[in-house]
């Protein structure tokens, strides 16, 4: 597969089939992620790899905790920017509407949207769920290095076959995810990544996201 394949191809899946993954093709994905360039080759990321019953007590877990509602502290980061300026406010508002269209949930139908909510959790049925995470004492050129390796993941994950969706959800219930996986203290939890067989035929995985013209954020400088 070239390059240019894994990157056109990956997109975020948000239904997968429930046939397993070869651990010895997660292992290479992870092994081979790992030759991600970082600031001082620092490579500041950590992974918690879940699977079987693992993954499914992880979803457990976090879907007791919503049920009862114990949703804090909430997340440690901000996922979003305290405030939207408007040409990103279109843009998430435009990708959730396309979302939320191809499932059939209405505007206003909290209901609907609260259930694709918690589908987040449960890694939209993937059977490989991982959670990466990155120590506390890091700042932000750290935080680039762990979504490199992430962008690697996703489009390795491509060369095998495999569909993934990353999920910032799970740092809302980092708390929960900590307890579950013996995470330390000192590391935040940067987001969770759903790994493995998409369904093809999943309305929703049909989701073509949209793009700014690079005119939009390029600026040349070439005379
Ligand atoms: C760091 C990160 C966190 C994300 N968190 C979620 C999430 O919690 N749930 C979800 O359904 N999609 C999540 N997404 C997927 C984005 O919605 C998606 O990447 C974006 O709409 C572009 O679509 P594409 O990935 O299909 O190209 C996340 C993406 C990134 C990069």
């Amino acid at each position: 597969m070239r390059v240019s394949e894994a990157v056109t191809s990956r997109r975020s899946m948000r239904v997968f089939k429930p046939d397993p993954v070869a651990k010895a093709d997660i292992e290479w994905i992870i092994s081979t992620a790992n030759r991600a360039a970082s600031n001082g080759n620092l490579q500041p990321w950590k992974l918690y790899v879940t699977m079987g019953k693992a993954r499914l007590r992880l979803s457990s877990a976090i879907l007791k905790a919503i049920d009862a509602n114990e949703t804090a502290p909430g997340g440690e980061y901000d996922v979003y920017p305290k405030e939207f300026t408007p040409v990103y406010d279109a843009r998430r508002k435009l990708v959730g509407k396309q979302l939320y269209t191809l499932l059939g949930v209405q505007r206003g139908d909290t209901a609907g949207m609260a259930k694709q909510f918690r589908k987040n959790f449960d890694f939209f049925d993937a059977p490989v769920g991982m959670i990466l995470t990155v120590e506390r004492r890091m700042g932000n050129g750290q935080w680039i290095d762990c979504g490199i390796f992430l962008d690697q993941l996703m489009l390795l994950a491509r060369e095998k076959g495999l569909h993934t969706c990353p999920q910032a959800a799970f740092s809302r219930f980092q708390h929960v995810v900590r307890r579950e996986l013996n995470i330390p203290d000192d590391q935040v939890v940067i987001c969770g990544l759903a790994l493995g067989y998409a369904d093809p035929d999943a309305i929703p995985n049909n989701l073509i996201t949209e793009r700014a013209p690079i005119g939009d954020f390029t600026t040349w400088f070439d005379e």
